[in-house]
């Protein structure tokens, strides 16, 4: 992609004097705007105002053919992000781009000839004093010389290159398709084969196309995070971390994708000769682009490589799948390996009549192609179950949003085409199949053979684990811990001294507590792995947060934030019991609370009526409590950085514990990152300095307590606040029914007018305190607590809370969800559009 610098081109040797003489002339008078009395003419450049970009006359590499293009201006070498005359190049040394005064356009024409080789298209008189400006963004735009709107613009028509800020995708008004489209080769821009583009039809995708229209690659719909089918790497930083932020737009104006910048990172993304699309960061460090991303990147990644209804998988031989329930079409082709065919139904689906198909559960899925599918934001995972069982054509549904926490979903229309799963990472996709039973014949062998090799797995392991254990003569702790078996006395040693008892788990004993990690036992995927329910030979109930690979902790360190959490007791934190090692696998075990989380109680109709107030303060104050001793009177000082409904665990009387505490630490505390679909922070609780800078202190805690706290009093979430249009979040709407007086609107209807209104006042007195903008301006938990308890608090003016996720006012924040042009009349995201 980094196009070699343009000089010395052989046939323009003699013109160097030239080139660097007027180089020189012109960059004492570096200039952003050309203007009809100052035409720009092959050696000049205009330089944006900070000089990042350059715009000129430049050489296509091996090439004597010339371009007028944009470069990139501050960085070494030349990047070229931005060629106008890509299909007709300037032979002629002398080219000049110029502006019409009356009609204003701009035109590109070489010396002897009137004829334009490129030029923009011309607008009316009514424009006075046209000018062409090269922005700081590396948009050239022709407008008015006093006017802010642009006649026209480069970031409309992009070449190869998407920068920050342009839009990718298509304006349904005006026809442009904003698409990046590959050079020829790389001494050659003009249009080349392969193309990055946004798909409108059905639920948008971004795709690449080649020159025939066919589909390479489909990096799926937008799923809140990034899109669905372009693999965990891109949320490379995450979007959030410094480097850019991201989203997606759906109007029935236009549909875009776009990234802004974060501080002074710079990210591009860049479409090549052979089909490959590529993200890079520019590494100040080391003046150098580097690769953050790239698709498609194995073979599962190609269209539909697997056919319709089977999956693919790429860390398995061979790749293809069919889904359960079903076969190959072409059994013998399938067995060579030629899946084109793909598969097709072993029993026919019972199709509403009787209402007894069934879901099938595809875990770590890419959404499969939705071309022939639509979404609704309004339903939840039931309601689409339910919308897709009473439409025959109906194959599966998957959730749409997942930033929003599940909310919205895809319903699919036709049969699954180019599903994948990932090892790590993707989300549920629920599918369509007969009643089980029918077919049953096959599944049954299925289920006898999967016993057997069961038990047989279970014997090996036995023998091994005795084997081992005789070689040894000590206990099978996993190889680490037995080269260092000092540690777990360590650990007794130490446990004890902080007066409490942390325990070494044997692997064997989790196994046999889990059921062997079954399914049954699963209680859920938080965001550092998956969560199982365990008991013990004693009867005791434990949790077991199976911690997935990556924590990048080694072994030592792993065993020394243990030993510090261990240590962390309080009774509105839950408790570490302890832990398992074994080679790579590394658990916690907890004590398990058989009321799960708060989300369940707080945003669920039934289960809300069983909150009365009393208790809901009573959760508030233990909430607040469990924080203060994290951030304070524990002597490691623990910022949650994570703190969110349903990470408030209830044991049986109802109190509350935090979990997850700690997790920052033994993931790198730096950028946790620990399930791709997750970030540590949850949108809706980030604080803006966390989720734009990556700035987190006590601070950032303390804004999540403040949603969290308008989320108890309002049993709504702060994301997902959909019912409410003329509010853009909780925190709007909570400011402004503060500012009116009006709280008996924002409490939760479940509490049936049975609540203290001077609590509730105080509470929401204190959340808009604790999610103002500024950290500074949020008090810290000391004083929360004390102000929660103050009967006679006395409120302060406050400013307005941060609605810092929901705006967009400025085109540089995130937009939440896939936005949904009128979502209170639940009209479903499901745009047509002709090819
Ligand atoms: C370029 O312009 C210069 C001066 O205007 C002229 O002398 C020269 O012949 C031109 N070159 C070509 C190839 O037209
Ligand atoms: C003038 O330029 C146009 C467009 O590049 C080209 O088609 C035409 O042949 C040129 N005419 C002459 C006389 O060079
Ligand atoms: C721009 O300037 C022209 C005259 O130079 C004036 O007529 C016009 O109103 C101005 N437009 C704006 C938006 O200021
Ligand atoms: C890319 O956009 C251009 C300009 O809107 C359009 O003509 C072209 O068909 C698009 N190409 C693809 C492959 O979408
Ligand atoms: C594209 O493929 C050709 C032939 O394999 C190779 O020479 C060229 O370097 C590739 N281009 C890029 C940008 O990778
Ligand atoms: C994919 O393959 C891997 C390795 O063979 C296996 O562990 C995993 O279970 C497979 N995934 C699915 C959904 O079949
Ligand atoms: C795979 O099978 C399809 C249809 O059966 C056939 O059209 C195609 O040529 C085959 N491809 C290969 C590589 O054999
Ligand atoms: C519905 O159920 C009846 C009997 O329960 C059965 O005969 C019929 O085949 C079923 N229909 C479908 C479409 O499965
Ligand atoms: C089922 O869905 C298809 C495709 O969206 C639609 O054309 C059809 O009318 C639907 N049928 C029913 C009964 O809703
Ligand atoms: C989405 O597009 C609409 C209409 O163009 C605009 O009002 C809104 O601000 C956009 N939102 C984002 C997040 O870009």
């Amino acid at each position: 992609m980094m196009r070699a610098a343009i000089f010395p081109n052989p046939l323009c040797c003699c013109c160097l004097f030239f080139f660097f003489f007027f180089s020189f002339v012109f960059s004492i008078s570096a200039t952003d705007i050309i203007t009809p009395s100052h035409p720009l003419s092959n050696g000049e450049t205009l330089i944006s105002a900070k000089g990042t970009f350059a715009l000129g006359f430049f050489t296509a590499p091996d090439s004597a053919n010339r371009y007028l293009g944009i470069w990139y201006h501050k960085f070494p070498g030349q990047t070229v992000v931005w060629v106008a005359n890509r299909r007709n190049p300037i032979h002629n040394l002398n080219a000049t781009l110029s502006i019409t005064a009356d009609d204003a356009s701009l035109y590109l024409t070489t010396s002897g000839n009137s004829t334009a080789i490129w030029s923009s298209p011309s607008f009316p008189k009514s424009f006075p004093n046209p000018i062409g400006q090269l922005l700081d963004t590396g948009n050239f735009v022709l407008k008015s010389s006093n006017s802010s709107s642009f006649l026209w613009q480069s970031f409309d028509h992009p070449t190869d290159t998407m920068l920050p800020g342009m839009k990718l995708g298509p304006n349904l008004k005006t026809g442009i398709d904003r698409n990046i489209t590959a050079w020829l080769s790389a001494s050659d821009p003009s249009p080349g084969k392969y193309t990055l583009a946004i798909e409108p039809i059905g639920v948008p995708q971004l795709v690449i196309r080649d020159a025939s229209g066919n589909w390479i690659w489909r990096g799926g719909p937008w799923n809140g995070f990034g899109f669905s089918g372009a693999g965990p790497n891109q949320y490379f930083d995450l979007g959030l971390y410094r480097e850019f932020i991201s989203g997606f737009n759906v109007s029935t104006e236009e549909i875009y994708y776009y990234f802004n910048s974060v501080g002074d990172a710079i990210s591009i993304i860049t479409m090549d000769e052979n089909g490959t699309a590529r993200r890079y960061g520019w590494q100040a460090s080391l003046q150098k682009w580097d690769l953050y991303w790239l698709a498609p990147s194995d073979p599962c990644d190609f269209f539909s490589t697997c056919g319709i209804n089977a999956f693919c998988n790429g860390s398995s031989s061979p790749i293809c799948y069919c889904l359960d329930g079903f076969d190959p079409k072409n059994p013998a082709s399938w067995s060579r390996g030629n899946w084109s065919d793909g598969c097709v139904r072993v029993a026919n689906l019972g199709c509403g009549t009787n209402g007894t198909d069934e879901f099938m559960l595809v875990r770590g899925s890419k959404l499969p192609d939705t071309t022939e599918a639509v979404a609704d934001m309004r339903l939840d995972l039931d309601g689409c179950r339910a919308r897709c069982l009473m439409n025959c054509s109906c194959r599966a549904y998957a959730s749409a949003d997942l930033s929003m926490g599940g909310n919205g979903c895809i319903i699919w229309m036709a049969e699954i085409k180019d599903l994948r799963v990932y090892a790590d990472g993707g989300q549920d996709l629920y599918v369509r199949i007969a009643p089980r039973g029918k077919g049953s014949k096959r599944k049954r062998w299925v289920i006898v053979l999967a016993s057997v090799a069961t038990v047989l797995f279970f014997l090996i392991t036995l023998i091994c684990v005795i084997m081992i254990r005789r070689r040894k003569g000590k206990y099978f702790f996993g190889e680490q811990l037995i080269s260092s078996p000092n540690w777990a006395d360590e650990i007794m040693h130490k446990g004890n001294e902080g007066n409490s008892e942390i325990l070494l788990f044997q692997f064997t004993q989790i196994v046999n507590a889990t059921n062997n990690f079954s399914d049954i036992n699963k209680l859920g995927e938080g965001g550092f792995g998956p969560v199982y329910k365990g008991k013990l030979p004693d009867g005791q109930d434990i949790a077991i947060k199976r911690l997935s690979a990556r924590s990048g902790q080694g072994l030592e360190e792993f065993k020394n934030e243990i030993l510090l959490i261990a240590k962390l007791q309080h009774r509105n934190l839950v408790r570490l019991l302890g832990c398992c090692i074994w080679g790579e696998e590394k658990m916690l075990v907890y004590e398990f609370m058989p009321n799960k989380s708060l989300d369940l109680f707080l945003f669920d109709v039934e289960q809300g009526l069983k909150l009365d107030w009393r208790r809901r303060f009573q959760i508030i104050e233990g909430v607040a409590q469990g924080l203060l001793y994290l951030h304070k009177h524990s002597r490691l000082r623990i910022i949650h950085r994570d703190l969110k409904a349903s990470n408030i665990l209830l044991d049986i009387d109802m109190n509350p514990k935090i979990s997850d505490f700690g997790m920052a630490r033994i993931f790198d505390a730096n950028e946790a990152q620990a399930n791709t679909q997750r970030i540590v922070g949850t949108y809706g609780y980030m604080s803006p300095e966390y989720a734009f800078k990556g700035l987190f202190s006590v601070k950032s805690d303390v804004f999540s307590f403040g949603v969290l706290l308008l989320e108890i009093v309002s049993g709504m979430r702060n994301a997902g606040f959909y019912e409410f249009d003329s509010w853009s979040n909780l925190l709007a709407y909570a400011w402004d029914l503060w500012k009116e007086g009006n709280l008996k609107e924002l409490v939760d209807p479940a509490l049936d007018n049975q609540f203290q209104h001077d609590e509730v006042t105080r509470c929401v007195y204190v959340a808009l305190l604790c999610v103002q903008e500024s950290p500074d301006d949020r008090p810290v938990m000391s004083d929360v607590i004390s102000m929660l308890s103050n009967g006679s608090l006395n409120f302060s003016s406050i400013k307005p809370p941060a609605f810092f996720a929901m705006k967009n006012a400025s085109g540089s924040k995130r937009p939440l969800n896939l936005h949904v042009n009128d979502a209170s009349n639940g009209l479903s995201v499901s745009i047509v559009a002709g090819r």
